[in-house]
């Protein structure tokens, strides 16, 4: 089992790298959480008004889910590939560095599909852009995503030509659900928000 420790470590590891605090804090802005939602993601770092600074935390808030699953993938196999998605999903959202209040995931968790499945990650960044156009609330294009991605996954894995290109096919879609319906339970907030018509729009 060492194997999946070890997947499911460096996942963390990668996860809980809070690069929207860092950043932020690198480059004068300020503590991130005290400002805005107080959330460590890209979007409340694009309410600091540093637009290149939201972009790189959601370049590399995602870029460190994909790693950890390639690394994972290469060293590992497939299965673990997933545990280490897992892992960086959770090091995200609860990172041991800011005592285990982390973000949201969306970024991450767009980061671990496009690596897993690219199919579905693709699919899950066009319906957070759609969404994030038509009704411009982050929060909502992110929950949208989420929840859709499962549904994604199901979907092309019935799509015999689709089978091909996806990199772990171990419950895929079950996988998907479970941090989807984290990225959800994490949304709280905002989810009330959007309900009180308080949700601040993007831009
Ligand atoms: O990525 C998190 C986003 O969905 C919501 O962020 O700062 O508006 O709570 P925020």
């Amino acid at each position: 089992t060492w194997p999946l420790y070890a997947a499911a470590l460096l996942g963390y590891l990668l996860g809980s790298i809070p690069f929207g605090l860092v950043l932020t804090r690198l480059a004068g802005a300020g503590d991130i959480r005290a400002i805005g939602s107080g959330n460590i993601g890209a979007t409340n770092v694009l309410r600091t008004g540093r637009k290149g600074l939201a972009l790189a935390t959601l370049l590399l808030d995602g870029a460190k889910g994909a790693v950890a699953v390639l690394i994972a993938n290469q060293f590992f196999g497939q299965d673990m590939a997933v545990m280490a998605g897992g892992g960086a999903f959770l090091g995200h959202l609860f990172p041991v560095w800011l005592r285990f209040q982390g973000g949201k995931g969306v970024a991450t968790f767009l980061g671990i599909q496009l690596a897993i499945a690219w199919p579905v990650g693709v699919l899950a960044c066009l319906t957070w852009l759609l969404t994030a156009l038509v009704f411009r609330f982050s929060s909502l294009a992110a929950l949208v995503a989420a929840i859709m991605a499962p549904v994604y996954c199901y979907g092309l894995a019935t799509i015999s030509p689709w089978q091909g290109l996806v990199l772990a096919d171990f419950q895929r879609a079950e996988f998907a659900a479970i941090l989807a319906l984290l990225v959800v339970i994490r949304h709280r907030a905002n989810i009330a928000r959007l309900l009180r018509g308080e949700e601040p729009r993007i831009g």
